[in-house]
């Protein structure tokens, strides 16, 4: 099997247009701007002569604020205006966002302005949660309607991969092409397509589940820490379960959302008998202005009195708030199967609500959409659930849900009976839900063939056309020996007969989370020094033996890459990182320093671009101080994780047909390797360093615990006793590297923080 990396290339965009700058609008400027391309954002105009475009303003202000751009400097690309003003400008748009109020009539009015003034063959989408596609047209001629879509983005709009696209009859097939294309290629995301029809697919099936799991609790009297117990971790559903999600969306869009889908569903849609616009208990927390979290509270409300903090939840039958109880239902401990058997309150309304959803999606599959995998993948990405409604109908049995329906004289929709028949709705042909295994993964040459090496932590695998894959699959990718000893093995197999390694896995979360800390909490325990300095050792050898390769190795970097894992792709010829990957050296908040060639990765990186070695000498040390890792891969650009010839992908899922494209290009390329020289800053850039450690200590951000580590690694980076301006080989570093993490696992202070790290995940500030 081999991966192929055709159709990555973004397309090319002059300049995008988004009209309104509330929360979805500068959301969506500032994606755009992340991609790179150069965005106009419109708004209303404010009254009188000044600051008239200071509603688009603000809007770009928020999402500095709230973290929608990928890099401050990113915010330079949005060039704020208003529609009253600036709307012409749109001529020279490739694509124009409409993300106004969710107001029928103040869309189509905008669309008329937009349809006199835009180029031949531009896009126009709206991002509408609830109005049809067709309903939106109507009237506007032949023209608008050919390079009309919807895209609707999910909040917030850098963060949430799924994205929704919508044609219509009218729609040309290549506007609708080219818009699926922009969405996943220059804006990296998910793009699912729906059929026209009320709130497409993930908020139909997922507005539709939030009504009737808070409806049949206040029926079956269930407490809302009870409803949400049941109806998160059981299903796989986030912790907020229903209530919680009703908090965080905001009770009062349910007037407003819930109300648009009473208006326009079918007569005979289930979710009219879940109405929650007209139930009592949703009205009394409305009238009491209890909207949520952006509120005063909702189901669940925090008070803070006398100092202490409470949590309390709304009680049904007072009618009142109380403290928040854990729910005493041990079922819960079951697996699905079970639980949904059970004759308790858990397992009665865990039923009634899963046979409910399956029901409902068996029934409106086939309107909403193209295949079933859709359906599961729009309400694994919108909703954050583990598995897709199908996917999970599969796990209890497509049979044993049909035949319990049929039991209980429910009817079994044709769907769910099919499945029943196939052996569940992956089985069903055409339109199945498929665990959909994407061609371009590491799962997928899983699937053809066997590893050519590998233990139970580290494996490699023949990509083709003499690519190799170094596949590390550990809890969150950590490092061990084992790993260790797969990438020694794979260095020295590569030579033999591949001519590139790629370094990837498929956990978009993790490329990895570093050094296996229990490895060396047992070394520090046993006080095996020796045994700790070897493990050290030998990690820095074969990391380095990477560095050193005769063949190009490319690191393929989804998520994390910490300690450890970000010396590891750092001693990679190049890194083709997804552009949320988040690159850290958090050794400082366990005790020790990045001892497996990362200080001196980051030292030959800040070299590259400061001829000053005390200055390389800093930059490397602030990103091994600040300890927390970046929030974007341009951030990791700033802070010498990543150069500038390291590619920045925006779709995760590019990310690997991309390393394996890179690897194969390099190592077809005759390129002259580059000898690095590296300068030690000695007392000059000690000096430096303390001064910044001294700051650090006199404004509370380094406990005397921090003091102490980082003087070592300070130490380290002014060349370990080396002159300034002597030279430092890599050697020398790792020499340095190694002793200073010797001296400090001797720290009783280490252990602690390395085991409260462990227990908690939590750095502990001793
Ligand atoms: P919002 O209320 O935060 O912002 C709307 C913005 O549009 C305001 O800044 C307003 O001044 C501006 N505006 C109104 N009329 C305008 C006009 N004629 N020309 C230019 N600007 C105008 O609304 P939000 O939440 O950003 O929603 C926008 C659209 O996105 C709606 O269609 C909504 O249904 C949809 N949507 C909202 C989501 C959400 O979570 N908020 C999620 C997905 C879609």
């Amino acid at each position: 099997m081999t991966i192929h990396a055709e159709d990555l290339a973004p397309i090319e965009l002059r300049r995008v247009a988004v009209i309104g700058a509330g929360a979805m609008g500068a959301g969506i400027a500032a994606h755009v701007a992340n991609a790179g391309v150069p965005v106009l954002l419109l708004d209303t105009a404010a009254d009188g002569p000044q600051d008239r475009d200071v509603r688009a303003k603000a809007g770009i202000a928020r999402q500095l604020a709230a973290g929608g751009f990928m890099h401050p400097d990113l915010a330079s690309l949005v060039e704020t205006g208003t529609v009253e003003e600036d709307l012409a400008a749109i001529a020279d748009c490739d694509w124009i966002v409409e993300a106004v109020f969710e107001d029928i009539e103040v869309k189509k009015a905008l669309y008329r302005r937009i349809e006199a003034l835009r180029q031949d063959r531009s896009i126009i989408s709206s991002n509408t949660s609830t109005i049809p596609l067709a309903q939106l047209i109507d009237g506007i001629g032949d023209r608008f309607a050919g390079d009309f879509v919807i895209t609707h983005f999910f909040n917030p709009p850098r963060l949430m991969p799924l994205l929704e696209l919508v044609g219509g009859r009218a729609t040309h097939a290549d506007t609708l092409v080219r818009a699926k294309a922009i969405c996943e290629r220059n804006l990296g995301k998910t793009v699912v397509t729906c059929n026209d029809t009320p709130g497409f697919i993930a908020n139909r099936i997922g507005n539709y589940w939030m009504s009737l799991a808070a409806m049949e609790a206040f029926r079956q009297g269930l407490t809302v820490e009870e409803a949400d117990a049941v109806m998160s971790a059981p299903f796989g559903i986030p912790r907020t379960g229903v209530f919680g999600l009703f908090d965080f969306v905001g009770l009062n869009l349910v007037p407003l959302v819930w109300g648009s889908f009473m208006q326009n569903l079918p007569d005979h849609d289930d979710h009219r008998r879940y109405d929650i616009t007209n139930d009592p208990l949703f009205k009394t927390l409305l009238s009491r202005g209890l909207t949520g979290r952006a509120g005063p509270g909702g189901f669940y409300r925090r008070r803070q009195a006398d100092g202490a903090r409470t949590d309390e939840v709304f009680d049904f039958s007072l009618i009142d708030y109380r403290p928040r109880r854990e729910p005493d239902m041990p079922e819960l401990a079951e697996e699905l199967g079970v639980l949904l058997a059970g004759e308790g309150r858990a397992g009665r309304y865990a039923w009634t609500v899963f046979s409910g959803l399956i029901v409902y999606c068996a029934k409106v599959a086939e309107e909403i959409a193209g295949s079933l995998a859709d359906i599961d993948l729009a309400i694994r990405l919108g909703y954050n659930w583990r598995y897709g409604p199908f996917a999970l109908a599969d796990r209890v049995g497509a049979r044993s849900i049909a035949d319990r329906l049929e039991a209980e004289g429910s009817d079994v929709p044709s769907l769910l009976a099919q499945a029943a028949r196939a052996g569940g709705f992956a089985a069903l042909s055409g339109i199945g839900s498929g665990a959909a295994i994407p061609a371009r993964s590491v799962a997928a040459i899983r699937r053809s063939g066997s590893p050519v090496a590998g233990n139970a932590s580290a494996s490699v695998w023949d990509l083709g056309d003499g690519v190799a894959c170094l596949e590390i699959h550990t809890k969150m990718n950590a490092c061990n020996s084992d790993v260790v000893a797969i990438v020694e093995e794979a260095t020295a197999l590569v030579a033999r007969k591949f001519s590139a390694l790629v370094v990837a896995n498929d956990n978009p979360r993790a490329f990895s989370a570093g050094a296996d800390l229990s490895a060396f909490i047992a070394y520090i325990q046993a006080r095996d020094w020796e045994g700790l300095s070897t493990f050290v050792a030998r990690g820095q050898r074969a990391w380095q033996a990477l560095a050193e390769a005769r063949f190009p190795v490319v690191a393929a970097l989804r998520g994390l890459a910490l300690g450890g894992g970000a010396e590891l792709a750092m001693h990679a010829t190049r890194v083709v990182a997804h552009a949320e990957a988040q690159f850290g050296l958090p050794e400082r908040n366990v005790g020790i320093l990045p001892g497996w060639g990362g200080c001196y990765q980051l030292l030959a990186r800040a070299s590259e671009i400061q001829a000053d070695p005390v200055a390389a000498a800093r930059a490397a040390f602030a990103t091994i101080a600040v300890a927390t890792p970046s929030r974007s891969a341009l951030e990791a650009r700033d802070m010498g994780f990543l150069r500038m010839c390291d590619p920045i992908v925006m779709n995760g899922s590019h990310v690997l047909p991309t390393a394996v494209r890179l690897a194969r290009e390099l190592a077809a390329t005759d390129t002259c390797s580059v000898h690095r020289r590296i300068v030690a800053s000695g007392e000059a850039g000690r000096f430096a360093m303390h001064a910044t450690i001294d700051e650090g200590v006199a404004d509370g951000r380094y406990t005397a615990v921090d003091k102490g580590v980082l003087e070592v690694v300070a130490e380290v980076l002014s060349g370990g006793g080396a002159k300034e301006g002597d030279e430092l080989d890599h050697a020398a570093v790792c020499r340095a590297e190694l002793e200073g993490m010797m001296e400090l696992a001797r720290r009783p202070t280490t252990l602690a923080r390395l085991e409260a790290m462990r227990s908690s995940n939590r750095p502990l500030r001793n």
